[in-house]
């Protein structure tokens, strides 16, 4: 593994490897990674993300400077190409959040040292590995039925990526024209009808309607949304022990309700703190040495 970009890089051994570590990182502090500095490039905000991989370089030794454009020269016309052959020759890592996906495959093109996607409008790998760490913690295995409701967005994309790798029976709900646009397999099913897919699902995941970029859309997604929102009725038809999901930020009332986010069910927050753990494997796999 030389850089992170989306999870169809990965095999699952790679995936098996990063479980591992992050198990045996998990809650420890190391110099495996000692005087080395990571780039937190963010052209979008974030909480988790950004904290996250700040903390988990700082746990392994290391340091990080966090940067917009609006503070770098690409505000002012300075290439991806040269900016990232620049960071290149101070930094070790970078983790870039960008609007464009293309602007990562620019960055990890030209960079020579490990580049990470933080989140793009295609993917958001590092969030569905502590995703899928999280499930493995909770039931042990990843032989259940997971449902995705709501837009068919970056976030949906990685777990169709992660589908295929590990073989999952994923269903995904959308609204006509929010399909998502990654390519499925034959154990995912794609529907229009959020009841067809949560039939006895032992995970449900959704995320925001509108995602980071979206925002003139907000009118007509809320109305294309509204029969999309995870809430009680509808986890009806879940199995009894199912477990709710959210990358968060989360929008109670919209896409889920405070009922189901807040409830004993959900396990959004042990999926926001194994961002944290997974990462730190992550840039041990992509920065030691
Ligand atoms: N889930 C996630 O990536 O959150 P942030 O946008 O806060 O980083
Ligand atoms: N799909 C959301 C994820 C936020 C973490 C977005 O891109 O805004």
């Amino acid at each position: 593994m030389k850089n992170l970009i989306s999870l169809k890089s990965l095999n699952k051994e790679e995936i098996r490897k990063i479980f591992d570590l992050t198990k045996q990182l998990k809650g420890k502090k190391t110099k495996d990674l000692f005087e080395k500095n990571l780039v937190l490039y963010f052209e979008k905000p974030s909480t988790r993300t950004v904290v996250s991989f700040f903390v988990a370089i700082v746990q392994l030794g290391g340091d990080a400077i966090y940067l917009t454009p609006k503070e770098m020269q690409i505000s002012r016309g300075e290439t991806i190409a040269d900016t990232a052959k620049v960071l290149s020759r101070y930094a070790d890592g970078i983790v870039a959040r960008v609007y464009k996906h293309k602007t990562i495959e620019e960055l990890a093109h030209h960079a020579k040292i490990p580049v990470i996607n933080s989140l793009s409008d295609k993917y958001h790998p590092c969030q569905v590995l502590a995703d899928l760490y999280t499930i493995l913690e909770k039931k042990k295995t990843l032989d259940l039925n997971f449902a995705w409701i709501g837009d068919g967005n970056n976030v949906c994309n990685s777990w169709i990526n992660a589908a295929k790798i590990f073989n999952l029976k994923l269903n995904i709900a959308t609204p006509k024209g929010y399909e998502p646009r990654e390519r499925i397999s034959k154990k995912i099913k794609l529907t229009h009808n959020p009841e067809v897919a949560v039939k006895d699902a032992d995970v449900v995941i959704t995320d925001t309607w509108i995602s980071m970029g979206q925002e003139k859309e907000m009118k007509k997604r809320l109305k294309a949304f509204k029969k999309f929102q995870v809430n009680s009725k509808l986890l009806k038809l879940a199995k009894s022990d199912y477990l709710f999901m959210h990358c968060l930020p989360a929008h109670r009332g919209f896409e889920v309700t405070s009922k189901i986010i807040d409830g004993k069910h959900s396990i959004v927050f042990d999926e926001a703190e194994n961002r944290l753990h997974v990462q730190k494997a992550i840039l041990y796999l992509l920065l030691k040495d």
